[in-house]
């Protein structure tokens, strides 16, 4: 299992890559932050872990993110705001968590 985790280096991202690399079956986890908010302290008892590579990059940086085979984005928005009306979905978006969209995904070869 490899795992590509935006905003990685944040409060839940880093949490998250803490704990998959508890899998037995987590081959390689890829934290990409451009670190507006996400700190080196979350991560740091990771990051030399021969598991894990830490992007320092905007998800909007579409040349750095072509380099990454594949991604599957997972975001915890969908349970908050439901169904989007714009994406991306900024903060102040109007929550709707009557209509739960769970796991919106995409994948990127
Ligand atoms: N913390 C919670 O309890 C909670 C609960 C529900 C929903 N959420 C939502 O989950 C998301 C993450 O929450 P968090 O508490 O981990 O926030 P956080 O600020 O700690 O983490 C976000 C991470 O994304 C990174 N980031 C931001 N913009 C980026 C960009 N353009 N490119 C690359 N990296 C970028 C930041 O540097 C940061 O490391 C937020 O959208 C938040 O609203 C959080």
């Amino acid at each position: 299992m490899k795992i590509f985790i935006a905003g990685g280096a944040g409060f839940i991202g880093s949490h998250l890559a803490h704990r998959i690399l508890k899998e037995s079956d987590c081959e390689h986890v890829t934290i990409y932050d451009n670190f507006t908010s996400g700190k080196d302290w979350h991560i740091a008892d990771i990051v030399d872990n021969p598991k894990v590579t830490v992007v320092r990059s905007d998800i909007k940086d579409i040349d750095q993110l072509s380099k990454i085979q594949k991604v599957i984005f997972a975001s915890s928005g969908g349970t908050v705001y439901g169904i989007p009306q714009e994406i991306p979905i900024k903060e102040d978006h109007p929550t709707d968590p009557s209509v739960h969209m769970v796991l919106p995904a995409f994948y990127v070869n």
